[in-house]
């Protein structure tokens, strides 16, 4: 056996939503790196063909779907058009998501992270509510839905769900509507991976800490947010896609046959409770 086997993806065919970016595009860039057929899903056209002829001008075989999860037709519409030009699918990943702003309390534990504006919960509107839940838990449903109907045949398949610190723990500066989307999502993914086990598919979820994306207008690139919030990690510092590369590797390759139902924290620590 060869150990670099284990780890072997070219050949697969892949769709990720939200891989115009961030975190997406960070995992549609491992498996594109490792010799897999990638469909970018975004629904941001320009940054959509921007990275599509990036990573295409690198000799990846990647190519971009614009489509919103929210709209479950396109969305099994999508699948269905990546599965017929791959002969079939290999690797999904339910990742496409929206910040929701500040929560109700607007404010970080510990005196030295940046404060946030809050706001009291009846201010708090349907729209913005339904939105976030809509992309960051329906969304996933209905990706994790359409790769179901695709490897279900196949009788194989590694769905890939991104959820959150914040599924696991109260975070005050996030917003109340991004946690309990995320939350939903992580214990939807342990029922599907349960339903799917005897197809041997296989449905984990990776929960980021803080990565350094675009996501909420892309505040996070901001050197001074970057060092408040580093101080409170205990590794003392913030995540960066390219911290996800290995974990999603992984969890699409032969190397994690016997892994399901997981959700995987990649944080630098910060889950354990950090001093400031
Ligand atoms: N950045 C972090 O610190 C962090 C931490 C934990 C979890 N996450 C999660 O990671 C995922 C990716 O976020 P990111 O940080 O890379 O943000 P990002 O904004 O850089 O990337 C998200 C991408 O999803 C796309 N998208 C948004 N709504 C969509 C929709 N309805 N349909 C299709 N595409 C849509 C956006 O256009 C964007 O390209 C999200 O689910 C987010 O909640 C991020």
């Amino acid at each position: 056996m060869k150990i670099s086997d284990l780890f072997d993806v070219s050949g697969y065919g892949a769709i990720v939503t939200g891989g115009a970016s961030g975190i997406g595009l960070g995992y549609a860039e491992v498996l594109a790196a490792g010799g897999a057929r990638v469909t970018l899903l975004d629904l941001d056209a320009a940054r959509l063909e921007a990275e599509t002829r990036r990573l295409c001008r690198e000799g990846f075989d990647v190519r971009a779907c614009l489509a919103d999860v929210t709209d479950h037709g396109a969305l099994d519409a999508a699948f269905d058009e990546a599965a017929a030009l791959y002969g079939g699918l290999d690797a999904a990943f339910a990742n496409a998501g929206i910040d929701p702003g500040a929560g109700f309390v607007g404010a970080w534990a510990g005196s030295e992270r940046p404060r946030l504006p809050g706001g009291a919960i009846e201010n708090y509107t349907d729209e913005r509510w339904n939105r976030v839940i809509d992309v960051n838990l329906n969304g996933i449903f209905a990706t994790v839905r359409a790769a179901a109907r695709h490897m279900k045949p196949q009788r194989r398949g590694r769905i890939v769900v991104t959820t959150s610190l914040a599924s696991t723990r109260i975070e005050p500066a996030i917003g109340a509507a991004y946690m309990t989307a995320k939350a939903g999502a992580a214990q939807f993914m342990k029922t599907a991976a349960l339903e799917l086990a005897a197809y041997g598919i296989t449905v984990n979820a990776i929960a980021p800490g803080y990565i350094v994306t675009n996501i909420g207008g892309g505040h996070a690139h901001d050197p001074e947010e970057q060092a408040a919030v580093a101080r409170a990690i205990p590794m003392r510092r913030v995540g960066f896609p390219r911290d996800l590369y290995g974990l999603a590797l992984f969890l699409v390759s032969p190397a994690s046959d016997y892994v399901t139902g997981q959700e995987i924290v990649v944080d630098g620590g910060w889950g354990l409770g950090a001093a400031d």
